[in-house]
């Protein structure tokens, strides 16, 4: 049993903890000698991944620009906004015009963002949403019925990074539709996903620590137990019956090295996808 499926077995609320202990006396560390940034969570609150936080958000947001096209005076949805790995470095991108606003299952995270971000930026905004997610709570309502709080046409860019890989298929679709919805007619989404294909697959197959074992036809998990711990999903489905079928379509897939391609021909960890809403349903 890896580490990470043993990390998986821990009911959430351990995780949480298991995590602010862990971390105790860094934070502890760094609160005292002043080196945290104004805008950055003590690692301990850190519950969406590894890597250096403020970096990797940097990152995202090169990218948003250079691939994505986002410009400053746009209106930005952030779909599992976390504890704002990507909206803090979009706060001095934004100007006045732009607005950010994101919305995530998990309360701490939120409330996060609404204290040290939006009382500072008051263009980006945080909901909380008790979605059920059994990686991330225990309880919640289902995401496959979930209408996000948002107008029709009402966003330049919507962002989903890391979101849809902890989400099962009647989930993604749901969202989808609701992308489709909240996009401007030319807008633009930045989606992050595991993508399986026949290269992803067959390489897959040579690392043992970083495998899809439970076949479910058009999809895959990591883990039986803990559905939402990793999703990856066959890409002619992905393109065709959540994509297409939603009136949304893939511009752009760059390919991540989780299933062992090169580190360095890729762009990241996951696959992305840039998507651009078709038409009004
Ligand atoms: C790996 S984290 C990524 C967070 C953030 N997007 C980032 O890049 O830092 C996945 C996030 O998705 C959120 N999430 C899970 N299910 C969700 C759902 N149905 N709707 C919105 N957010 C969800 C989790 O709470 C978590 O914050």
């Amino acid at each position: 049993m890896s580490l990470r499926t043993i990390f998986y077995s821990l009911p959430s609320s351990w995780r949480f903890l298991a995590r602010r202990l862990y971390y105790l006396p860094t934070d502890w560390w760094e609160l005292a000698a002043g080196k945290r940034a104004p805008l950055q969570p003590p690692k301990g609150l850190i519950y969406t991944g590894g890597g250096d936080f403020l970096k990797e958000g940097s990152r995202l947001l090169e990218r948003f620009v250079r691939i994505g096209g986002l410009q400053p005076h746009h209106q930005v949805l952030d779909i599992g906004s976390g504890i704002g790995r990507v909206a803090i470095p979009m706060t001095p991108y934004l100007n006045k015009r732009g607005f950010y606003e994101g919305f995530d299952v998990v309360e701490l995270g939120v409330r996060w963002c609404q204290e040290h971000i939006s009382r500072r930026f008051p263009n980006f905004q945080f909901q909380y949403v008790p979605l059920a997610n059994d990686l991330y709570r225990k309880d919640g309502t289902d995401a496959a019925t979930f209408h996000f709080p948002y107008g029709e046409n009402q966003f330049d860019f919507v962002i989903a990074n890391s979101v849809f890989t902890h989400m099962l298929p009647k989930e993604v679709d749901n969202y989808l539709k609701e992308i489709q919805r909240v996009l401007k007619p030319g807008g633009k989404c930045y989606a992050t996903f595991f993508i399986l294909n026949a290269a992803s697959i067959s390489l897959m197959a040579e690392q043992p620590d970083f495998q899809f074992r439970h076949d479910h036809g058009h999809y895959r998990l990591f883990d039986e137990k803990v559905k939402a711990a990793n999703v990856a999903f066959e890409e002619d489905y992905l393109i065709r019956e959540l994509l297409n079928a939603n009136q949304l379509k893939a511009v752009e897939t760059h390919y991540g090295y989780w299933c062992g391609r090169n580190k360095e021909a890729c762009e990241d960890f996951q696959d992305f996808v840039l998507v651009e809403k078709l038409k009004s349903l």
